[in-house]
């Protein structure tokens, strides 16, 4: 899609020479997606300054009929914010914090604020913001909502959209919804923030929120534990909760070959479990009290454990260098499976007593189907989430293999339905996941999607042929 000459002027008066970008080698950063599956093309990047330069800039476009595409910090990983024509609206230099209220605990921030400053300035301020995941220091707080991210602390915290008690959005229209509440019961209707958490920019522009905050952990009990089957780390899952509730803050689940990635690709990664063994847990016990047990719990479940044949080794961090180093392996899982080449992702949730049970089936369909293929399954046990990805054979071709993903797909997501579960657990849906919602969502679930993207967005000028 082609944008008029008189258009750009007027988004340039709106914003300023700051707030245009339409070099070609700056554009290619905002044309690209972290997955490196797609490739855009846009007229020009828009960086407005303000809620009031986005209504203005909005206005403009959907007069002359210009498609939007938002983007906070592009770490998306369904290709939801590359552009198809028309112009990128970047978030990035809407990023101040607007307020803390500590007696609230809330905190207002601009929907361009680097989810790991939002982080800072809750700790500065004796407050936790827990949303935690491996792209903090580049995603941003709208681009967060807007794919209503997971990450590492939804067992204990929830998702994003549980993080969030107010919002402010430009809507399709070019009018701004002034939603910045930050209260904890408001029973008058509709709840409309949450039309626009979760909508991948396709419902309107959100340009700020009042988060939720709370009490910073004051102990903590982090350990990586190694087990036989993926059984035994549901069990031990289970076990857990029912030992220390909501003290478990994380529980996460790498499978043998995604850690051995890590050790291998990342310099500075160890496995502090010398034995080689089919699973991993990361889990880590926080608690608002210094005092707080932790430790005992801990002992306690793993030591039964251990006794019942569910835990084979552990290691218990016992500084905090200890535990950065921990988490340094689960970080490095994610990051390390390109260098073993091409790797077709499934981001999968099914209830967690049938987890086990989904990556034990899974895993005997796909190599069935390539003998060779390497599963890296690791992600958010505690959440039911699995990552379950498929890296190619050694010594396959690349293109080949990735030639083969919907097929892949096919055989993961048909299970996934089968078992109840979720083919988009926490990435959203985008671009990659467009064709699968139609198989797998019901007609009158599509249907009710479409009533309200045509009844906020009837022009489709807002991310287009996205999600739907
Ligand atoms: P972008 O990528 O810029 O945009 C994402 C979508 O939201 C696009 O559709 C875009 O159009 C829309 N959008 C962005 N900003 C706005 C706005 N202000 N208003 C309206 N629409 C908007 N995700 C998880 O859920 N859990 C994880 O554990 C996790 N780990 C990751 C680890 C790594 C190393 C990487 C690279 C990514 C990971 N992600 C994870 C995915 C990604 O970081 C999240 O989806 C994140 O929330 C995206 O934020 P962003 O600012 O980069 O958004
Ligand atoms: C993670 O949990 O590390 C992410 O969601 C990233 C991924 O799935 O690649
Ligand atoms: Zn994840």
């Amino acid at each position: 899609m082609t944008v008029a000459k008189e258009t750009l002027d007027a988004i340039r008066r709106v914003v300023g020479p700051k707030g245009c970008i339409e070099d070609a080698a700056e554009l290619d950063a905002y044309l690209i997606e972290e997955r490196g599956l797609y490739r855009g093309t846009c007229a020009m990047v828009v960086r407005p300054a303000s809620t009031g330069e986005t209504a203005e800039v909005v206005k403009l476009c959907v007069e002359a009929g210009v498609a939007i595409v938002p983007q906070g910090g592009n770490t998306g990983l369904v290709g939801g914010g590359v552009p198809d024509g028309g112009i990128v609206l970047s978030t990035g230099r809407m990023n101040r914090i607007r307020a803390v209220d500590a007696v609230n605990h809330t905190m207002t921030v601009e929907a361009g604020c680097i989810l790991a400053e939002i982080q800072k300035a809750a700790e500065e301020a004796g407050a936790l913001f827990p949303l935690s995941l491996g792209a903090e220091g580049s995603c941003q707080i709208g681009g967060n909502l807007s794919t209503n991210a997971g990450g590492i602390a939804v067992l204990r915290y929830g998702n994003t959209r549980d993080l969030v008690l107010g919002v402010e959005a430009v809507l399709p229209d070019g009018r701004v919804w002034d939603g910045l509440r930050g209260l904890r019961k408001n029973n008058t209707g509709y709840d409309l923030k949450h039309l626009f958490i979760g909508a991948e920019g396709t419902l309107g522009i959100i340009t700020a929120a009042v988060l939720k905050l709370f009490p910073p952990p004051r102990s903590r009990e982090t350990a990586l534990v190694a087990a036989p089957t993926a059984e035994a780390v549901v069990e031990l899952f289970t076990r857990t909760v029912d030992a220390c509730g909501d003290s478990l803050t994380a529980f996460e689940m790498m499978g043998r070959r995604g850690v051995d990635f890590a050790v291998k690709h990342t310099p500075g990664v160890i496995n502090p479990i010398a034995k080689p063994h089919p699973f991993y847990a990361l889990m880590e016990l926080t608690s608002p009290r210094a005092s707080e047990p932790l430790r005992d719990a801990l002992e306690g479940v793993l030591g039964d454990a251990m006794e019942d044949g569910i835990v084979d080794d552990a290691v218990i961090a016992v500084s905090e260098a200890q535990v950065q180093d921990l988490w340094r392996i689960r970080e490095a899982v994610t990051l390390s499976q390109k260098y073993e080449g091409g790797s077709i992702k499934h981001d999968v949730s099914v209830p967690v007593s049938r987890a086990a049970d989904f990556i034990n089936r899974a895993t005997a369909l796909v190599e069935k189907e390539m003998p060779g293929i390497r599963v890296v399954a690791f992600g958010h046990l505690g959440d039911g989430n699995i990552h379950f990805n498929l890296t190619q054979p050694a010594d396959a071709d690349t293109g080949t293999f990735l030639d083969r993903w919907e097929d892949f797909n096919r055989i993961v997501h048909d299970l996934v339905a089968e078992m109840d579960g979720s083919f988009s657990a926490e990435h959203g849906i985008g671009r990659l996941k467009r064709n699968e919602m139609k198989r797998y969502k019901s007609e009158v679930e599509l249907d009710l999607m479409r009533t309200v993207k045509n009844a906020l967005d009837p022009k489709n000028i807002m991310n287009p042929w996205k999600v739907l």
